[in-house]
């Protein structure tokens, strides 16, 4: 047990899934997982085990934002020993070529502050997903025919920005999406030398204005998580 995670030793995987959202934790274990036992409801954060294709995998929330999922993702690794981190979550379209619905693999996450920050203090680390399950992701998502974009996004610390005009520089420079974790969940892989990547799915366009509608999200969430779980056993 630590102080946010109430799993005994060993009850997770080495291969751990983080949504945002502590129920679709539950229902993505429940949807894609055999015999997914919970590990976890400290704080209503909620964690199962099962196995997938004879693999065991842990599907486990990280909360909104990177304060909540370096908590986690911290004792996930150094106490629980995780090896393969993957975020699925959703994100907010920056490019007119990316349409709500399509799925972005994160490449590079900026940002302007991460719970890391006290570290780098004035050196601007480059946070970036694991080769090895992106090029993984994004062979998988190609084989399901789902819409992929691969690149950098942005990491926000608001998801009410009253800076509108850094989400104008990101969409200048390319940047695919918005969220609120990818970002510091990279730097910690790196810094504890374990592979990352976020996979996400456009949930609403800060460009366009357009959102999915909510009957949507479930099934792209499911291409999403289907997606991750076939990167991670490559
Ligand atoms: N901003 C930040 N995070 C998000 C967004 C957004 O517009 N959409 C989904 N996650």
């Amino acid at each position: 047990m630590t102080i946010h995670i109430g799993a005994r030793p060993g009850e997770i995987a080495e291969t751990v899934l983080l949504p945002g959202d502590p129920y679709r934790a539950k229902w993505a274990a429940e949807t894609f997982l055999k015999d997914a036992v919970q590990i976890n409801q400290v704080r209503g954060m909620l964690g199962f085990t099962g196995t997938w294709n004879g693999n065991r995998v842990t599907i486990h929330g990280s909360g909104m934002g990177m304060p909540s999922l370096s908590i986690y993702v911290n004792e996930l690794i150094r106490d629980y020993g995780a090896q393969t981190l993957i975020r699925i979550g959703s994100c907010g379209g920056m490019q007119e070529k990316v349409k709500v619905r399509d799925v972005i693999l994160a490449m590079t996450a900026s940002t302007l502050s991460t719970p890391s920050r006290g570290i780098f203090r004035d050196l601007n680390f480059a946070p970036s997903a694991d080769w090895s399950l992106l090029r993984a992701a994004a062979a998988a998502a190609e084989a399901k025919g789902v819409p992929t974009h691969v690149g950098g996004i942005y990491s926000s610390d608001v998801f009410y920005d009253e800076r509108p005009d850094l989400n104008e520089q990101m969409t200048r420079h390319g940047i695919l999406g918005v969220e609120m974790e990818a970002a510091e969940l990279y730097i910690l892989a790196a810094r504890y030398a374990r592979r990352a990547l976020a996979v996400l799915t456009v949930s609403d366009h800060l460009v366009t204005g357009e959102a999915l509608p909510s009957a949507d999200r479930e099934r792209s969430f499911g291409d999403m998580v289907e997606i991750a779980l076939e990167a991670a056993f490559a």
